[in-house]
């Protein structure tokens, strides 16, 4: 019996009733779980006083299973809000000036991943591999090993694992370090997480570098290695044909007005307000642009509990107003902007029909938004991509025009250049990447990640 069961665990599970299924963790993973007819398990997103008596909600969707918890609010403001998110989300972006140290808080982190071990443990099987994603959960393989599992563990960080000395300066990082090593695999997005992951393990951990991608600290061994998370391909590029058969859909600014996309959660790591800056130097310094160019910006609310976050949100909206005080007139707006998120499908639709996609996070694990803008154009005439060199995407999608958003005169430069890029050229690199995303696709990462696992074991795993 070689065929495994896979239980992936996550913060957040996939809304599977949901009608227009986005996000392409959710797509993958339903994927591969329907092959195995696996294990999917989370927190449901509900706080209730009982949290802590209530067993799992468990339920069968289109042959997996889902099952979830409920946390209580205190614990939800320790665990997500709290050090999740008040220190490691920030702390992993570079940004120690927004890391929040709370003791309590971190307590209840640790807490809450030994109440995820304690639901999940009666749900496992004994030939089940378990897939853990992200920073939410880092020390779930430690609870689970501490309550007998023996099953092979793999963790998937999809943020940047950043410099060493960034990471040693995140309060408890040692206890999140030694429970890294814990696992069988830690995956990371690019090369560079995975070599300060290597650097930190020695410089912090008192650990060794081994042959083959492998790590040693505190006399255990782990597989560091790199799985670059894509995209189905395919899947958008056909919604976008389709779509785009059904013609535009922004009012018509007239045939010579150029459209510039930008879609991104309203995060302080996405890099909006230098974007937006940026777009209003193209409009001082290149004036040819005026009236023939609109940025158009999707940012939809994520984590609006945290005052930082009501911060960015208007930080943003300010300058969107100011450039339109300033340059809009009665017949041009120069940007056009939503907080607010839209179907998949308009999404590709406006894709394919935006000359340029911009990109510009101070840093991102990979940034999936600037693959989906690839595979949305139309091979004969597609639009440019303008791409933040802190993206881990970066690594891969070369051929974009690689920005530091920092540099707000070198991205108001790249717009400019993408903005008059001639068709040839503009075919010729789009070619290119749209090679990477194909070969590097959400299956790849998918089927290599789960095969990593099976490594050092002697039963091959076996799933699809
Ligand atoms: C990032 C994280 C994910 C997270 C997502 C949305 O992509 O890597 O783990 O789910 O943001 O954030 P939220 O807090 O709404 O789950």
């Amino acid at each position: 019996e070689n065929n495994r069961r896979l239980v992936v665990v996550s913060n957040r599970v996939a809304d599977f009733k949901a009608k227009f299924q986005t996000g392409g963790l959710a797509v993958a993973l339903g994927d591969a779980l329907k092959a195995s007819k696996g294990l999917w398990f989370g927190w449901s997103g509900d706080t209730r006083d009982d949290a802590l008596s209530v067993p799992p909600h468990v339920e069968n969707i289109s042959g997996l299973t889902v099952a979830t918890i409920d946390l209580t609010d205190k614990e939800a403001e320790g665990y997500y809000y709290g050090y999740a998110n008040r220190c490691l989300w920030p702390a992993l972006h570079y940004r120690l000036d927004l890391a929040q140290s709370n003791e309590e808080q971190s307590e209840i982190y640790f807490q809450v991943n030994g109440r995820f071990a304690d639901a999940l443990m009666p749900l496992l099987q004994p030939n089940d591999i378990i897939w853990i994603n992200d920073y939410h959960l880092i020390p779930l393989a430690e609870e689970l090993r501490g309550r007998g599992c023996t099953a092979r563990i793999g963790f998937f960080l999809h943020t940047p694992f950043p410099s060493p000395e960034i990471f040693a300066a995140i309060p408890s990082q040692k206890r999140l370090g030694n429970a890294l090593m814990v696992y069988d695999v830690v995956g990371f997005q690019t090369t560079s997480d995975r070599d300060n992951f290597r650097r930190y393990v020695t410089a912090s951990l008192d650990g060794e570098q081994l042959q083959g991608d492998r790590v040693t600290a505190q006399g255990e061994t782990t597989l560091a290695s790199v799985f670059p998370v894509g995209i189905d391909v395919n899947h958008f590029k056909t919604l976008a044909d389709e779509e785009d058969a059904k013609g535009a859909l922004l009012p018509d600014a007239g045939e010579d007005v150029k459209t510039i996309i930008g879609v991104d959660r309203l995060d302080y790591t996405k890099g909006l307000p230098e974007r937006l800056r940026a777009f209003e130097v193209l409009l001082e310094q290149y004036p040819e642009h005026r009236g023939k160019v609109r940025l158009v910006q999707i940012a939809p609310p994520t984590r609006e509990g945290l005052p930082v976050y009501q911060e960015i949100r208007e930080n943003v909206e300010r300058l969107v107003g100011r450039i339109n005080g300033r340059f809009g007139d009665l017949s041009w707006q120069p940007v056009i902007y939503m907080h607010r998120g839209v179907p998949q499908n308009i999404l590709v639709r406006l894709f394919r029909r935006s000359h340029v996609g911009l990109v510009t996070p101070l840093h991102d694990g990979m940034n999936l938004v600037a693959k989906e803008y690839i595979a949305a154009q139309a091979a004969q005439d597609p639009g440019v991509l303008v791409l933040s060199r802190f993206a881990g995407a970066a690594e891969q999608l070369r051929e974009a025009l690689l920005i530091n958003p920092h540099d707000i005169q070198e991205t108001a430069r790249a717009l400019d250049g993408a903005l008059t890029m001639p068709r040839q050229e503009r075919w010729a690199r789009h070619n290119r990447l749209w090679q990477r995303i194909e070969t590097y696709d959400l299956f790849n990462w998918r089927d290599s990640f789960i095969q990593s696992f099976a490594e050092s074991d002697t039963n091959p795993v076996n799933l699809f």
